[in-house]
């Protein structure tokens, strides 16, 4: 995650208003009454549903020996495994320039390379033509789409932030967006294509379409774009989807953190935590200051579409998803072709919301009507009987039209503040969300939330149980019968921690972690779980004893739970995805080496980690393969 939020709190309402509060002795018990068997049983009841699957998997999931926790500055993996990495920071994407061991590349070199601190990552597998892939022979070839959240400006330069001047903004702008690089299978390995024709960049300065029913209105005009249907580049791109018409979805998370606001901030910029920033690009560039450019902020917290298959093509930012801090916006398909989309908002105390497409995505195409643009969008209420429901923002809402919001536009721009008018849940920071479509169980972390029943931060609910929540959970919910009913049954899946300790409260059947936040559901049904501990807590305090960020894997029926992959020191293990054989996983290593506290020195960037070139090297965030050494399924 960016350093720029952490534990940032900007929800000032009272949510959840549906109930009194509860003692934490009930709230516990909720968590465990059921277990997989029995929800299975009352949610799916034994119909015929889309995504009905039996109780119970095809076979065990879970093959490898778990390894122990690792502080250690090297990517570590169980025996039989082998991990290699595959791209870092500064690499050329295509045919471009080099990498300088000293960070002295220009921001021209750097619009040409991949970008810093890699997060979400999908992997689009080719035809050998170099078409989408049509689901026969073997996938020899494919694009590797990996967002850049955010950049370590110390780490960036030879100088760090030094003298910081329009060179080092368009740098650090550069090191941002996404990147697509082409991938082929040779030798048996996935190396990096070099030329290719669809390795591109899309950084904080591509220009980027507005679309959906927000796109034109007053709040997003700007002295550079007067129709308010344009604007430069995505920024902290956390996680991801990826649609099924075979698209990239690039989420803005914490916008906010860019743009400098030295007046009293309105209340739409307070909600949105629009204040002093924590780049320097505002001292150059003018875009990024909300005093001299106010409406440029309304500009971010989207989801933007890219299509990795035409490096020519516009991405466009589709506003009907809403404006909030976007982890990301996973895709599933309804029975009859609708597209609903998740997306956590991650902030202390924020929602999920849920998106529905008005028609099946293969109609709305063909009519021209995207099926990103014209839909509902939801939040989610969490009730403390493990019941769920969707409450819809839409402008003819009453309650809505009564707090002030004036069209569909101004609900989508002021998504957090309708979610509060209607009483959304708050959640412990909601992070990854994906959907295993066996049992049509959705999936959603909620990284930690030490603010919870404590001081002024919410109650403990039924959903978010645990006062001083340091450890985070896992939570799930599931349908009746499809993915766009309003109603829903939820359980907690995991209460993280370490299940050796008492007095951690953890539910983990396994290993132990704390502060989920990438979570994937591979094609055979492997529930992967990445974390997220801050560098200043890392291995120490409630954390001491869990080194290092790492991968787990779990069987999402039995919720045994095992130690995959732990990350190098300083790092974040986020952002991974297996080839559609899932002989071949890559995981991103994001920000080793990080300052515990504080920065780092510029003059010595290696003083935390080296990863991963060793030495006395500055260490880059980086992509890994992981293969199985007798070439089967990684985690069998
Ligand atoms: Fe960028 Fe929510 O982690
Ligand atoms: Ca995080
Ligand atoms: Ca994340």
């Amino acid at each position: 995650m960016s350093p720029v939020d952490d534990g940032l709190v900007s929800n000032p309402t009272t949510n959840p208003r549906f109930s009194d509060v509860l003692d934490a002795a009930l709230a516990r018990r909720t968590v465990l009454v059921g277990g997989v068997a029995a929800a299975a049983a009352t949610f799916l009841g034994g119909a015929s549903v889309a995504h009905a699957g039996a109780p119970g998997r095809r076979r065990e999931l879970l093959g490898f020996t778990g390894i122990p926790v690792s502080s250690a500055d090297a990517v570590v993996v169980p025996e039989g495994y082998t991990a290699k990495v595959l791209i870092s920071w500064g690499d050329p994407i295509s045919d471009g320039p080099a990498f300088l061991p000293d960070a002295g590349n220009s921001a021209e070199d750097q619009a040409r390379q991949w970008g810093m601190h890699n997060d979400a990552v999908w992997f689009f597998p080719l035809t050998e033509g170099g078409k989408a892939y049509n689901g026969r022979g073997r996938v020899r070839r494919g694009l590797l789409v990996q967002n850049h959240e955010y950049t370590d400006d110390v780490l960036l330069f030879t100088d760090g932030t030094a003298d910081w001047d329009a060179e080092k903004t368009a740098k650090s702008q550069a090191a941002h967006g996404v990147s697509v690089i082409e991938l082929r299978l040779r030798d048996g390995a996935w190396t990096v294509e070099r030329p290719s024709p669809f390795a591109r960049r899309v950084t904080a300065s591509t220009p980027i379409e507005i679309a959906g029913p927000a796109a034109g209105d007053p709040l997003l005009q700007t002295s550079a774009d007067k129709t308010g249907t344009t604007v430069l580049g995505t920024i902290n791109n956390c996680a991801f989807g990826h649609t099924p018409w075979n698209t990239y979805l690039a989420c803005e998370e914490n916008f906010n953190g860019y743009f400098n606001k030295t007046g009293e901030p309105t209340e739409l910029e307070d909600r949105y935590g629009i204040g002093e920033a924590g780049y320097l690009w505002y001292t150059t560039d003018t875009r990024f200051s909300a005093d001299e450019e106010p409406n440029e902020p309304h500009r971010f917290g989207w989801v933007t579409e890219i299509d990795p298959f035409d490096p020519d093509s516009t991405p466009v930012k589709r506003t009907a998803l809403g404006r909030i801090k976007h982890e990301g916006s996973w895709v599933v398909e309804t029975t009859r072709g609708r597209v609903v989309v998740y997306s956590g908002d991650d902030q202390t105390n924020e929602y999920i919301y849920r998106y529905v497409s008005d028609r099946p995505w293969k109609e709305a195409l063909r009519r021209k009507e995207h099926p990103l643009d014209h839909g509902v969008l939801y939040a989610g209420r969490f009730n403390e009987d493990g019941t769920g429901e969707w409450l819809a923002l839409t402008h003819d809402d009453p309650a809505l039209q009564a707090a002030g919001f004036t069209s569909q536009a101004d609900v989508l721009i002021r998504a957090r503040q309708a979610a509060d008018v209607l009483g959304a849940t708050k959640m412990d920071r909601p992070e990854w969300i994906d959907v295993d479509t066996e049992t049509g169980f959705v999936y959603c972390t909620l990284t930690n939330n030490s603010g919870r029943g404590v001081e002024d931060g919410p109650p403990v609910d039924a959903a978010n149980p645990r006062p001083a929540n340091v450890y985070g959970h896992i939570i799930r919910w599931q349908y009746r019968d499809d993915y766009d009913e309003p109603t829903f049954r939820w359980e907690i899946f995991a209460l993280a921690g370490d299940p050796g300790d008492p007095a951690d409260g953890s539910t983990i059947v396994g290993d132990k972690y704390g502060s989920p936040d990438g979570i994937y559901v591979s094609p055979q049904g492997r529930l992967w779980i990445q974390t997220d501990v801050s560098s200043s807590t890392v291995n120490a305090g409630a954390y001491e004893g869990f080194g290092n960020n790492q991968m787990l894997a779990a069987d999402p029926d039995t919720r045994e739970t095992r130690r995959f992959l732990v990350g190098p020191n300083g790092c974040e293990v986020t952002g991974v995805v297996v080839t559609p054989d899932e002989r071949t996983m890559f995981v991103g290593i994001q920000h080793p080496g990080e300052a515990p506290e504080g920065e780092l020195d510029p003059a010595n960037p290696g003083q935390f980690s080296t990863w991963p070139d060793g030495g006395t090297s500055r260490p880059r965030s980086s992509t890994v393969v992981v293969t199985k050494d007798d070439g089967g399924e990684i985690g069998s």
